[in-house]
């Protein structure tokens, strides 16, 4: 799968051009991607990075990357990340690695989103991966019983015995969502919460996804008209 995933984010870069501002993802997919903008950005490639999370960040400075906060990216031209799952509808978990919140918000001020993935993520119906929701601290437990209710099975996410935290200070609830026939009124559901912040479904972001599969690079490219304001 490590192979997949490399020449797929390889082949992601080739989309970065000069002047470019880019949405760095994170995860061990988007490493490779990260690396390879680093070997570019060394040949002389012009561009600036907008990091979605910590890690990839401290990645990217390493690299010689250059980086701007969000704010004064405005609209990023590109931005490239993986994905947990990802379904014919172009629908996507997110989250694996605990950055799907700032992820989400890459995703939507973003004018082109592609994904980079190894042909695993593929799915016909979306839920082997449990679905990441990222949760205020002080709400945690009271949704983790009411998510229980739901038939969700949530599973608070741990690190070395303590709770995990995102780079926002929040945890994790993992859900179990392959029971779940409407996923788009799951979300609305999730999201009315007070505590949710945000889910693992990127349900409407992606334009673009290149998946590696043996040796070969499929593009599989999402035709439909955008909303400029949804996720
Ligand atoms: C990080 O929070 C995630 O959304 C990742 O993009 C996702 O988990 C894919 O990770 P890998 O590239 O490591 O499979």
């Amino acid at each position: 799968m490590e192979h997949e995933k490399k020449i797929a984010a390889i082949a992601s870069v080739s989309l970065v051009k000069n002047g470019m501002i880019v949405g760095l993802g994170s995860g061990s997919t988007a490493i490779h991607m990260i690396r390879k903008l680093g070997e570019e950005v060394e040949k002389g490639l012009s561009m600036k990075g907008v990091p979605s999370s910590e890690k990839t960040a401290q990645l990217a400075q390493d690299l010689g990357i250059p980086l701007i906060p969000l704010e004064k990216a405005g609209r990023l031209d590109i931005n490239i990340d993986g994905a947990d799952e990802f379904d014919p509808q172009f629908r996507l978990i997110k989250g694996g690695g605990g950055a799907l919140l700032r992820e989400k918000i890459l995703a939507y001020n973003a004018k082109l989103n592609v994904i980079i993935t190894d042909s695993e993520k593929k799915v016909k119906t979306l839920g082997k991966f449990k679905l990441p929701l990222e949760t205020i601290p002080f709400a945690t437990p009271t949704l983790h019983a009411e998510l229980n209710e739901m038939g969700l099975k949530p599973v608070l996410r741990e690190l070395d015995g303590k709770p995990y935290r995102t780079d926002e200070n929040n945890c994790i609830l993992d859900v179990d969502i392959l029971e779940v026939r409407d996923v788009n009124e799951l979300n609305r559901t999730l999201i009315e919460i007070p505590g949710v912040v945000e889910t693992g479904l990127f349900l409407k972001t992606t334009d673009l996804i290149i998946m590696g599969q043996g040796n070969e690079i499929l593009f599989f490219r999402n035709d439909r008209e955008r909303e400029p304001s949804s996720t």
